[in-house]
């Protein structure tokens, strides 16, 4: 509770989504756990738990779906994780993705020089102890390997830092075998993996993470166009999740900031427990990659376009990058809420509940038997086969009802089904809704057809 007492009072903390109480909610429910934790762990690498991997899903389902299903001229692909190495060479990583560092001398720290303030940098002196730092030097975020026997520069690979270039590299396959016209795009979903210097802040900056990524193709001269319609259509997705919009804010990459690649670059920023920060960038690549694949490989990467006396030009790229782990963490901290609630007689009873957007929780309903006897267990199972095959669900008879349905509360299952005996004698259950915790009764046989409406109309209220 050290932020209870640093930053806000305890009306205050109540609600608040903080990193410590996000890890521990997400460890304690199966969301995600540190990697090889046995052995002490490893930084930089986190493994998704049942809920985990099943919000993670979801999360890539709904942008997968926005990406390519609602859009007739986006298309998909999974591109392999190891390139031949000269991909990185022309697309600019070997020479240019690197983060400046420093060491300390005395307490061996190791910084970011971007990251710690600017007075360090000049006196020299490290922030955390007062030794003497190091020149700064480059460090090359990309990890290295050897592919086959032979440990030689003739052998060296690199796992992908971005998901980005195995798009590029197929552009023309994809053109061919597919008969794309521009402007058209190709989504990816995908692992990369960077060798960051700083790894904090839970699964926010991971050396191993997920990208979804989409590169719109179109004609140069159209591209400022196109850039400021993918700046809407991304800003209207996350709306379209439910997330706080006040959480959400643009912000223009400076001369300093872009990268090698980029003419225009906008971040979409979530107000984070740690503050504002990066969730996905608009990149206006220009020819910039497709030229320097044509440069490198000898192949020509030019469209042609046949609708327009066979026009030959190399397509300028708008980009859409978001993590995909990133997204993870920011709908856990988006969701997360406490609240008092005194359904059980006592004003000061708090449950902390996940208020996901139901087409991305991990479990949308769960089947409770009010008791194991006189069949309801039996017959609460018999429901949950009839929801299974359209819904992911929970089936739970352990503990009292009001446990059970917090326990459900802060795994962020939006809907609850009970079965009582009088779901014997007539054929009704209570549906539980995990917002406003209304109950009502509903006709087993309509109960699929129920949860369906009440997916496609849900609108968040709180
Ligand atoms: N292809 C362009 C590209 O990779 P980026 O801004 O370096 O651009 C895009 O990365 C997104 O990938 C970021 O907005 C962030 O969500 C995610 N990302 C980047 N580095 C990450 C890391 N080390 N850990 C987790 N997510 C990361």
């Amino acid at each position: 509770m050290s932020e209870l007492t640093e930053y806000c009072t305890a009306e205050q903390y109540l609600g608040k989504a903080t990193m410590e109480k996000i890890t521990s909610l997400a460890k304690r429910r199966g969301f995600v756990f540190q990697s090889s934790e046995i052995y002490g762990g490893q930084s930089g690498a986190w493994d998704y738990g049942p809920l985990g991997i099943e919000l993670k899903n979801r999360i890539a389902g709904e942008w997968w779906k926005e990406m390519t299903r609602l859009h007739d001229n986006i298309v998909g692909l999974d591109a392999a994780i190891l390139m031949h190495p000269r991909t990185w060479e022309a697309s600019g990583h070997v020479e240019n993705f690197t983060d400046p560092l420093v060491d300390c001398k005395k307490c061996k720290s190791r910084f970011r020089a971007d990251m710690i303030p600017e007075e360090n940098i000049t006196s020299k002196k490290c922030p955390d102890c007062g030794g003497e730092l190091t020149d700064t030097r480059k460090f090359n975020l990309m990890f290295k390997s050897n592919i086959g026997a032979a440990e030689d520069t003739a052998s060296t690979i690199y796992l992908r830092p971005e998901t980005a270039q195995g798009i590029y590299v197929n552009y023309k396959n994809i053109i061919q075998s597919n008969r794309m016209k521009i402007p058209f795009g190709i989504a990816q979903i995908g692992k990369a993996f960077r060798n960051e210097i700083v790894t904090k802040n839970f699964i926010f900056r991971t050396c191993e993470f997920e990208q979804m990524e989409m590169q719109y193709f179109v004609k140069p001269g159209t591209d400022e166009e196109w850039f400021n319609e993918w700046k809407k259509q991304r800003w209207a997705y996350y709306e379209k999740l439910g997330v706080k919009m006040d959480h959400l804010r643009w912000h223009q990459h400076g001369p300093d900031e872009l990268a090698h690649y980029a003419k225009d670059a906008y971040d979409i920023q979530y107000l984070f427990p740690m503050g504002w920060r990066e969730l996905e960038g608009v990149h206006n690549r220009t020819d910039y990659d497709l030229g320097r694949h044509s440069q490198f490989s000898g192949k020509d990467m030019q469209y042609i376009d046949q609708d327009n006396n066979n026009e030959r030009y190399i397509p300028y790229i708008i980009e859409t990058s978001a993590g995909l782990t990133r997204n993870v963490l920011m709908i856990l901290c988006d969701a997360y809420d406490e609240e008092k609630v005194a359904d059980k007689g006592d004003a000061d009873d708090i449950r902390t509940v996940l208020r996901f957007h139901p087409a991305l929780a991990p479990v949308t309903v769960a089947i409770l038997p009010l008791m194991k006897k006189d069949g309801l267990a039996e017959l609460a199972h018999d429901i949950r086969k009839e929801l299974q095959d359209d819904y992911a669900t929970d089936y739970d008879q352990s503990g009292a009802i009001g446990r059970r349905y917090r326990r459900q509360d802060e795994a962020g299952t939006p809907f609850c089904v009970t079965v009582d005996y009088q779901s014997k004698e007539d054929g009704t259950v209570t549906l539980r809704f995990r917002d406003s915790m209304e109950q009502i009764r509903v006709p087993r046989a309509e109960l699929a057809v129920k949860l369906k409406q009440e997916i496609k109309s849900y609108k968040r209220i709180k």
